[in-house]
């Protein structure tokens, strides 16, 4: 083994985790990267911040029933195990943690946590009941993991606002690490849902990373009401017919709540179904 290489450990079952999370250290750190498996370099982006950060990095992979929306999509979802797996060797992930259902939910009938009011409208509003699979799962394996620091990627903007609240109720401990959103070269947001688009569903999805940052753009030009900046992103948008706009806002930074004159770190929001596949984005107004 190469000096620094870290030897990746898999755990499938709930109580040899328990063992090897027993034996780290109280005064090691522990980043933890909770996943649904099908990683990209968004993930990875993830994990090298959480070793560049904590002493010790766990990677769950559980592809939580809970926060979908429809038989289908759930079964739908990639699974990737040995990729992944391999993706986290290569990362010099320590654990990575992918237990069974009977692991994370050993009871008959789950009761879901409540998420925040910032749950409501968006992704609250287009997926029912989904956030409430989110901090219910994230929530169980907070309590398996008990890491120091959880990473999440911005690009689930709603959902790290809905995670960060459920945290600072049930885990006040844990800290909570926004990620930055990992895009692919031509700009499009890397997600796990990417793989389905077809090569022209692809092509038309990179308007919507294009009509954010032009947006972003026009608020550094002077521009500052949402509904001037929304009414333009509409406009980019509805140039590619194969794209159907569920919603776009602007928010203020960390929460749900709209704004209508925009400041600095408040976000602009959006959610297109492109070829049956649903993308979400969001961009920061930062000055140029
Ligand atoms: O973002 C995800 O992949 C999931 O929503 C999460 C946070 C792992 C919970 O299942």
């Amino acid at each position: 083994m190469d000096r620094g290489q870290t030897m990746t450990t898999l755990f499938t079952n709930r109580s040899s985790f328990h063992t090897w999370r027993k034996s780290i250290p109280e005064h090691r750190t522990v980043g933890f990267v909770p996943t649904m498996g099908a990683l990209h370099a968004g993930h990875v982006s993830l994990i090298e911040q959480a070793k560049a950060e904590c002493d010790v990095v766990v990677v769950s992979i559980y592809v939580n029933a809970l926060q979908f929306n429809s038989e289908t999509d759930f079964t739908r979802y990639p699974r990737t195990e040995e990729t992944d797996f391999h993706i986290c060797t290569l990362a010099n992930v320590d654990a990575v943690f992918a237990p069974l259902k009977s692991d994370v939910f050993p009871e008959d009938v789950v009761e879901l946590l409540t998420p925040s009011k910032n749950a409501q409208g968006y992704e609250g509003a287009d997926r029912p009941g989904h956030f409430a699979g989110v901090v219910t799962v994230v929530d169980r394996l907070f309590n398996l993991v008990q890491p120091s620091v959880a990473y999440f990627g911005l690009k689930d903007y709603q959902q790290v606002a809905v995670i960060n609240d459920m945290a600072s109720q049930l885990h006040p401990n844990i800290v909570i690490s926004p990620c930055i959103t990992m895009r692919e070269n031509d700009g499009l947001a890397m997600s796990s849902r990417n793989r389905f688009l077809t090569p022209s569903g692809r092509k038309s999805a990179t308007a919507l990373p294009s009509a954010l940052g032009k947006a972003v753009s026009s608020w550094n030009t002077g521009v500052t009401q949402s509904k001037e900046l929304i009414d333009q992103v509409i406009a980019d948008l509805s140039k590619e017919p194969s794209i159907d706009i569920q919603y776009i806002s602007v928010v203020r930074n960390g929460s749900m709540e709209p704004v209508q004159a925009i400041s600095e770190n408040d976000v602009i929001i959006a959610a297109i179904v492109v070829d049956g596949v649903r993308l979400i984005d969001n961009m920061s107004f930062t000055n140029a």
